[in-house]
C-alpha cells in the first residue's frame, strides 16, 4: 500500500507548498494539455486555482452539471472563477448521471455508478477531445483513509484501491492536495487568492445530492433534497458548524395535511461540529431554530410531514447518511 505524508494545518507553509506543486504539476505535464473538473467546493476550487498558476491556459476547467448539485450551483461558481480570471466550461450532463443512478438504493453501488458516469463516461469523453494526458483532482487524505478503511468508497480515490487510471480511464490522475486535510486546504485556498465564500466554504460531497437521499436518487427525489437543502443552509447561515445539510429518507410516515391522511415523506436535519471531520458532535442547535427549520420544511417542501434532528456522534455515525 502506498503511504502518504500527511502535511498538517499548522505545519503548513502555504507559499512553500504551492511553489512546490506547481513545480511538480508543470514537470509532470510538461508542454501538454491538463484538465480538471470544477464543483466549487474548496478542494476542487484549491486544485484549479494550482493548476492554473502551474498551467495557465494549458489547464482546462469544466464544470460537470450531474443535476445533483444545489439550487443554482454551476451558474454562482462559473461567475465566481470568471472574475478571479479562471475560464470554466459548463457541461450538462444531467441525463447521463440520472439513466445511471436509475434503479440503484444500494450507498455503494451509487457511488460506482457516479464514478464510472463521471471518469469514464462524461470525464473520459471531455479529456479525449481535449487530448490531455492528465487530469487534476483535488483528492485529500480523509478520502483516502475512509477509502482504505473500507467505510466508504469515496469517489475519488483510485489508486489506493489498486486501480489503475491509466488503464481504466487512459489518463493519469494527479493529485496535489493528497498530504492535506480540510483545515490544511482552506488555508492553502486563502493563500491562493479565493474569497472566504470558498476557503471557508462547508463541505459537499462528491456524489453531491444524491448522498442526500436514501433510496434512489430520481429528479424528483433530487428535487425535494435540493429544496430542503436550501433551507437549512439558509436558516443555519449564521451557525458556527463544520456543516449541516438535509436527508430525504426512503421511509415513508403517516400524517396529516388538509383533515386528510398524507402518507408523507420525512427530512432528517445534521448539523455537525468538526475540526477535520474524522469525528464530530452534533451541534446544540437552539429549539427555535430547529422549529423555523421544522415549519418551513412541512411549508415549503412539497410531501413533507416528518422533520427530525440527528443527536448521535460520529463515530458511529458518519456526517453524511449514506
Ligand atoms: P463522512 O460521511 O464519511 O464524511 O463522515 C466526511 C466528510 O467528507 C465529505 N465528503 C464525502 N463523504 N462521500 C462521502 O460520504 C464522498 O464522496 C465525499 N466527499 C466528501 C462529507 O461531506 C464530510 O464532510
Amino acid at each position: 500500500m502506498i503511504t502518504i505524508e500527511e502535511i498538517k494545518a499548522q505545519e503548513l507553509n502555504p507559499q512553500q507548498f504551492i511553489a512546490d506543486r506547481c513545480k511538480e504539476i508543470s514537470e509532470a505535464v510538461g508542454e501538454g494539455l491538463a484538465i480538471n473538473a470544477l464543483s466549487g467546493g474548496v478542494d476542487s476550487s484549491a486544485v484549479t486555482m494550482l493548476g492554473h498558476k502551474a498551467l495557465g491556459e494549458r489547464l482546462k476547467t469544466y464544470f460537470i452539471d450531474n443535476g445533483i448539485m444545489r439550487q443554482d450551483e454551476p451558474q454562482a461558481i462559473v461567475s465566481l472563477f470568471k472574475e478571479l480570471g479562471v475560464k470554466v466550461e459548463i457541461i450538462d450532463a444531467r441525463d447521463a448521471f440520472f439513466q445511471a443512478l436509475k434503479g440503484i438504493n444500494d450507498p455503494e453501488e451509487k457511488r460506482e455508478a457516479i464514478t464510472q458516469t463521471f471518469y469514464k463516461n462524461v470525464f473520459g469523453k471531455l479529456v479525449k477531445e481535449s487530448q490531455a494526458k492528465h487530469l487534476l483532482q483535488g483528492t485529500i487524505l480523509t478520502d483516502v483513509d475512509e477509502t482504505v478503511a473500507g467505510i466508504k468508497r469515496q469517489h475519488n480515490v483510485f489508486e489506493q484501491l489498486g486501480i489503475d487510471p491509466q488503464a481504466a480511464f487512459g489518463y493519469k490522475i494527479l493529485e496535489p492536495l493528497i498530504q492535506l486535510r480540510k483545515d490544511g486546504v482552506r488555508k492553502l485556498a486563502e493563500a491562493l487568492g479565493l474569497p472566504a465564500s470558498i476557503y471557508n466554504r462547508m463541505p459537499f460531497p462528491g456524489p453531491a445530492l444524491s448522498a442526500r437521499v436514501i433510496g434512489e436518487a430520481t429528479p424528483e427525489r433530487i428535487e425535494t433534497v435540493r429544496l430542503a437543502t436550501t433551507i437549512v443552509e439558509q436558516e443555519l447561515a449564521g451557525v458556527q458548524a463544520f456543516q449541516y445539510m438535509a436527508i430525504l429518507h426512503a421511509d415513508r410516515v403517516t400524517g396529516m395535511r388538509n383533515k386528510q391522511r398524507d402518507f408523507g415523506q420525512q427530512i432528517e436535519i445534521r448539523c455537525w461540529d468538526s475540526v477535520d471531520a474524522r469525528q464530530a458532535r452534533p451541534t446544540r442547535l437552539s429549539f427555535e431554530i430547529l422549529e423555523k427549520l421544522a415549519d418551513r420544511m412541512v411549508k415549503e417542501v412539497p410531501g413533507v410531514v416528518s422533520v427530525t434532528y440527528n443527536i448521535a456522534t460520529k463515530p458511529p455515525s458518519t456526517m453524511e447518511a449514506i
